[in-house]
């Protein structure tokens, strides 16, 4: 009788994300917004771009923030490198030199901490007096409109941060990996959708936006998860504020060598995230009961801590039952879940559950803030 349950248990893995999705794309994707977007709205902005051993992006990076369609005496650059090894301060230092008329900051940290203390450490030493602080990463490539079309949901008082949706770049060079788009465009979907609704509980690092003073409430961003997005977002949500995912300003994510290993780590973070922001919020007096953001997200947290287990325990069923009782049925039914594979979409969302389930093993062991490669 091994095989109902294992069905069951494998109706309920794919069921409920699915039901979720095009309930989401339905009744929410297509709302508008629910609040004003101003598009003259022009706040001070300081951008935050930390780097270790960047050499290589560092500079298309600045031409990239100075190409924005902005007014440039309304922005300015902070460079947070953390004993980079291959000569970025220098040639942060070298651009600054040459493009004056940008307002860039260089600050240096004697060892490596790791991407969120770095960020912390310039959101310290911020002597600018922007209104808003973006984070970006040297591997995201913004269209000139980017900056402009970010700040405008700003307008709305209740907005508190606001992140872009990503595509990855530079595909043609990764076939193996040339499906990545299909799983964004899932997660863009899903992400813009539960942002008209309320918030998403998913930020995208590539670009993010804050209102500067939530940064400084919130203590600066936490460092147990690793990541610099998701975290101080959804506290944001936490605190009984808008923290959306828009669909108008789509930034690229450079694909680097050992993609699998970077989304295993990522998954690290999303998991440490989803099993403590919402106490870490508690703790420090600042949650507001929310209940849109409540059911975003306990369905969230389910689908990245709970939903791949319960794949996992399908499979051991079946496998069981193959093994101790010759089980043809089971075989079977082993059979036709492998040959799906063939399916894009399904592939895609096996190697994702498998990088969940790799991702909370690894993170009994070390939670991998510190990143190589
Ligand atoms: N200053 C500093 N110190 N910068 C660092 C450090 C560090 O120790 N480690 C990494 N960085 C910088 C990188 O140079 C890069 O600009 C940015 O942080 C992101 O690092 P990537 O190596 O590109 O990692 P990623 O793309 O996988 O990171 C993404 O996922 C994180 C969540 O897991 C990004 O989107 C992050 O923003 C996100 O928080
Ligand atoms: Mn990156």
């Amino acid at each position: 009788m091994l095989e109902p349950l294992a069905l069951l248990l494998a109706f309920i893995h794919f069921g409920f994300p699915l039901t979720y999705y095009f309930y989401a794309k339905k009744k929410w994707l297509s709302k508008p917004w629910s609040f004003r977007v101003d598009e003259n709205y022009r706040p001070r902005v300081t951008i935050i771009v930390p780097t270790y051993n960047e050499a290589r992006l560092i500079k298309e990076k600045l031409e990239d923030i100075y190409k924005q369609d902005y007014p440039r005496g309304l922005m300015d650059v902070i460079v947070v490198d953390s004993a980079s090894v291959d000569g970025t301060p220098e040639l942060v230092e070298k651009w600054a030199f040459e493009h004056r008329d940008l307002k860039v900051m260089l600050l240096r940290e004697n060892a490596r901490q790791g991407m969120v203390p770095a960020i912390n450490y310039a959101l310290r030493n911020n002597v600018s007096n922007g209104d808003i602080v973006m984070l970006t990463d040297a591997d995201a490539y913004w269209p000139p409109s980017a900056l402009r079309n970010i700040v405008k949901y700003f307008a709305n008082e209740d907005v508190k941060a606001v992140t872009a949706s990503i595509v990855y770049h530079n595909l043609e060079d990764h076939p193996n990996i040339s499906n990545e788009n299909v799983y964004r465009s899932y997660y863009n979907l899903l992400r813009v959708a539960e942002s008209k609704k309320y918030a998403t509980p998913i930020h995208n690092g590539p670009l993010i936006a804050f209102r500067k003073n939530l940064l400084y409430e919130m203590g600066l961003i936490p460092e147990y998860t690793g990541n610099d997005d998701s975290t101080p977002a959804s506290i944001i949500a936490f605190m009984g504020y808008r923290a959306i995912q828009v669909e108008d300003v789509v930034v690229k994510e450079y694909v680097r060598r050992s993609q699998f290993r970077r989304r295993v780590r990522r998954a690290q973070h999303l998991i440490l995230h989803f099993l403590k922001t919402k106490k870490y919020v508690k703790e420090r007096g600042l949650y507001r009961h929310n209940e849109e953001f409540e059911v975003i997200w306990n369905i969230e947290q389910w689908l990245h801590v709970v939903n791949p287990w319960i794949l996992v325990t399908s499979f051991a069923l079946l496998i069981l039952s193959l093994i101790a009782n010759y089980s043809i049925s089971s075989f079977i039914l082993l059979i036709a879940g492998a040959s799906l594979l063939k399916i894009r979409v399904y592939r895609i969302w096996i190697l994702q559950q498998l990088c969940l389930i790799i991702a909370s093993i690894k993170n009994l062991r070390s939670k991998d803030i510190l990143w190589h490669e």
